[in-house]
């Protein structure tokens, strides 16, 4: 059955359209040589004959059947690969060197194959010839021929040659055939076997590689690659869910607690008040919370891309630093803007000026009272330089890629409201916008660094 399946592959059916294809060509070639050969050495013979019957005819003409008898005798005897016999009417043999008129039905001037009896050095050989036949005036029956027993043999061993030619080559490409397919198919089994086994639920397999980093080795290299990358994604998928549901849960439980508190007791209505306008800034921070993963999923999709517009990096910056001087008053901040001079980008308007408030809003929140804020845009060669610097306690060194992942809060900012998700946006929106996002220090505080590439 495997065998048989051998067959059906498509290794083995390109192998035999190859094998056909070489051998009809090589057949062809070797049959136009045999042809026009044979052809050639038979025309040769036929003349040869045709110019001797033409000369006897002569002969007879010139001096009758006494003469002609003659010069057959000297032919005949001449030692030459020509045969002659001259009869009479029945056949009966007059002269010539064959001992009697061959076992051939005849009629005038055809041209037949016949075999003779040839007797050298005390052997009897059967041979073959070919001869033309003629009538002559008086009812005698000429027959002029030539020997052509080695030209027969010669044709009868490469016909025989052809045959085994055209055998060994069809039972050679049928074995390479099988062969090519068989290599090809074990291959091919190895992957499709760990597919299945992938497919299974037994994610963590790989294709395995022969180490011939032939186009099979290329082929699993490039799957692995593409399971690796769905793993870690996948990998990516669990853990934001694993982090909702865990730093959704803290809120709500909260939520709910404070309102049970409340419901145990009587209360005044102050109370129930004070207790649902909680309720109510809990829930405005959930709502915060999904807000902003919507954002950092439409980010992270690549689909925002659609919605790229041309846009001055300048009139976000101002208009966003302008809402936030209140909260930087009300804190005495100083929060200052410098940026002198517009910078066209391709982008979200949207994204970018969220981004932007999630920077300048933590500058705030993690700089201690009397600090200072400056965001400053900055056009430096192809690139528009967007910087929020602070002088607060800015984030030590090893933290600084830890602290882009989501819900990832410092313990130095526990007491701060916050849900962690901020600077995943913005590394979110960096990469949407292909910017590169860095966190620095400022000596003393944080410097967040967006490098989006200027419109051209
Ligand atoms: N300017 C800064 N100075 C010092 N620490 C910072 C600063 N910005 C961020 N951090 C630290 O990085 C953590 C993550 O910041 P991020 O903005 O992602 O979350 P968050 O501010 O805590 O919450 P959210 O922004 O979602 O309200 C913060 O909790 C804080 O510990
Ligand atoms: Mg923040």
């Amino acid at each position: 059955m495997r065998f048989l399946n051998l067959f059906r592959t498509t290794a083995f059916r390109l192998a035999l359209v190859y094998l056909l294809l070489f051998a009809a060509s090589a057949f062809a070639l070797i049959a136009f040589i045999y042809w026009n050969t044979a052809g050639f050495m038979a025309a040769q013979t036929d003349e040869t004959i045709n110019a001797e019957i033409l000369g006897l005819q002569e002969q007879y003409g010139q001096s009758g059947l006494p003469g002609l008898r003659q010069i057959i005798i000297e032919r005949s005897s001449g030692g030459g690969s020509g045969l002659y016999i001259l009869a009479s009417s029945d056949f009966t043999r007059l002269a010539g060197n064959l001992s009697s008129w061959p076992d051939v039905p005849v009629a005038d001037g055809d041209w037949v194959y016949f075999t003779y009896d040839r007797t050298s050095f005390g052997e009897t050989e059967r041979r073959s010839a070919r001869a033309r036949h003629f009538v002559l005036r008086g009812g005698f029956h000429l027959l002029v021929g030539r020997d052509v027993h080695e030209r027969r043999e010669i044709e009868g061993r490469i016909e025989s040659a052809l045959f085994w030619s055209a055998v060994i080559t069809v039972g050679l490409g049928l074995i390479g055939g099988l062969a090519m397919s068989r290599n090809v198919t074990r291959r091919l089994d190895v992957i499709n076997r760990t597919s299945r086994d992938i497919m299974g639920g037994d994610l963590a397999r790989r294709m395995p590689l022969s180490g011939a980093d032939d186009e099979f080795d290329e082929l699993s290299d490039n799957l692995n690659g593409m399971l690796d990358q769905i793993e870690r994604l996948m990998g990516g998928m669990t853990e934001v869910a694993d982090n909702i549901a865990h730093d959704l849960r803290t809120p709500l439980n909260r939520l709910r607690s404070r309102l049970e508190v409340t419901l145990m007791k009587p209360a005044t209505e102050q109370e129930y008040r004070e207790a649902l306008e909680g309720a109510i800034t809990e829930a405005d921070g959930l709502i915060a919370t999904f807000n902003s993963l919507l954002l950092i999923a439409r980010a992270e999709t690549g689909e925002a891309r659609e919605n790229f517009e041309p846009l001055d990096l300048r009139v976000v910056v101002n208009d966003v630093a302008e809402l936030y001087e209140p909260l930087a008053e009300a804190k005495r901040m100083t929060l200052k803007v410098a940026a002198p001079r517009p910078a066209e980008i391709n982008g979200d308007r949207g994204l970018i000026s969220q981004a932007l408030a999630n920077l300048i809003d933590n500058a705030i929140k993690y700089t201690p009272e009397g600090g200072a804020v400056t965001v400053s845009l900055k056009v430096a060669g192809e690139e528009a330089v967007l910087e929020v610097r602070d002088t607060g306690l800015g984030i030590p060194e090893a933290e600084r890629d830890h602290v882009l992942r989501r819900f990832v809060r410092l313990e130095a900012s526990r007491n701060e409201p916050g849900s962690g998700l901020g600077l995943s946006m913005v590394a979110a929106v960096g990469r949407l916008h292909d910017a590169e996002f860095s966190l620095g220090d400022a000596k003393p505080g944080l410097v967040a660094t967006l490098r989006f590439k200027l419109k051209d």
